[in-house]
């Protein structure tokens, strides 16, 4: 059997990095190809380094641009390599462009795709992400759900029961495999305690008026507890493009984006998670550090409804009352969701290649 994995972006490398693993112990013939939608050092090769995956085979160079033309890059290009390499399947994760336009260019070619990641669901059709996630599981051969609630999302809008594996959380996997790493870590340059924040919706970050809005109120959070907020490119563009300083806020932390094990390392440090990211709701709720999700709903309601993940939505006093009480130790109890124990990779590759 020959698969061929796609990743793109950030959030791809530590979904896609067990799986290949588990897929070479199952002797399948593997091929990477890397759109290129992230390409920073510190946005893609650092993931590819600490992850061991190996280098790409295939790199299509897409870069950044509007989502027409980055999707249609990365189908332009990523065609050509179906059509020479006949793979028997192509494995797509998550929900970025690159996940989508993938899977387009199988699904017109016939080409088997399997979906890691599927089913979730924000039901806010305004998030690029919620687009890139219906037409993928609406077009995927294979769904392969991180929760029961995926399953259940993917029923109702009619997908056959047979195209749906619940197998658990890939980016569990990596958390849980790589979490004694973090233990060489050195987190002298850091305050001893903090907050870690992230930021890079264009929901939160492109709206002037609701990122300065988010900046003033974790200025105000800074002086309860130092804020560290590795910050997203896109997020750091806007910043400067609209002239917010930081200047006057001397313990909140700007700074650039980490390495997945510095940023593990952090994570399991802190006293609480401020972010708008998806995989860090998963991240925080496995690890069981409080976190506050600034957006209104959540593709990932199980991180909420037995995790550590609030939803704030755009309520910034209550994100500062409610993060004083954390800091006062009032802590909601939390549990890891079922499956979400480090084999789901497994259970992937084993279902791959009894389908050969
Ligand atoms: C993308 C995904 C989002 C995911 C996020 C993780 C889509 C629609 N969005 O959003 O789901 O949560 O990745 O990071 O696929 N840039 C750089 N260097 C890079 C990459 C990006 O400077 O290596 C800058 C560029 O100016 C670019 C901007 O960041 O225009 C946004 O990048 P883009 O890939 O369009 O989307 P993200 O916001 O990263």
């Amino acid at each position: 059997m020959k698969i061929i994995h796609v990743v793109g972006a950030r959030p791809n490398f530590m979904k896609a990095a067990p799986v290949y693993q588990a897929c070479a112990k199952q002797n399948i013939i593997q091929l990477l190809v890397h759109t290129g939608q992230h390409y920073d050092y510190n946005m893609s090769d650092i993931f590819f380094q600490q992850l061991g995956l190996p280098k790409p085979d295939f790199n299509l160079e897409v870069g950044s641009g509007s989502h027409a033309e980055q999707t249609a890059l990365v189908m332009m290009r990523f065609e050509k390599i179906v059509l020479e390499q006949q793979p028997d399947w192509v494995m797509v994760y998550g929900d970025v462009n690159s996940t989508v336009a993938a899977t387009l260019v199988c699904a017109k070619l016939l080409i088997p795709v399997a979906h890691v990641e599927a089913g979730l669901r924000s039901f806010d059709r305004r998030m690029p992400e919620e687009i890139n996630r219906l037409v993928t599981d609406q077009i995927a051969t294979l769904l392969f759900t991180p929760s029961i609630d995926g399953n259940e999302n993917l029923l109702r809008e009619g997908v056959a029961p047979e195209k749906i594996k619940c197998v658990g959380n890939v980016m569990i996997d990596t958390l849980i495999k790589f979490l004694p790493l973090t233990q060489k870590i050195s987190l002298t340059n850091y305050p001893n305690e903090f907050a870690l924040i992230t930021l890079h919706r264009p929901s939160n970050v492109d709206d002037e008026t609701t990122l300065e809005q988010i900046i003033n109120s974790l200025k105000r959070i800074s002086q309860q507890i130092p804020l560290i907020f590795p910050i997203h490119p896109r997020t750091r563009q806007r910043l400067t493009h609209k002239h917010i300083s930081l200047a006057d806020a001397p313990h909140l932390h700007l700074i650039d984006p980490l390495s997945y094990l510095e940023f593990l390392a952090l994570e399991q440090k802190a006293k609480a998670i401020i972010t708008d990211s998806g995989g860090i709701q998963e991240e925080s709720t496995y690890l069981g550090v409080p976190c506050f999700t600034l957006r209104e709903n959540t593709e990932r309601p199980i991180t909420v409804q037995v995790g550590s993940n609030t939803l704030i939505g755009f309520d910034y006093l209550r994100l500062e009352h409610e993060l004083k009480a954390v800091l006062m130790g009032q802590t909601k109890t939390a549990e890891v969701p079922p499956l979400w124990d480090g084999q789901a990779a497994e259970r992937i590759a084993e279902i791959m290649v009894n389908l050969a």
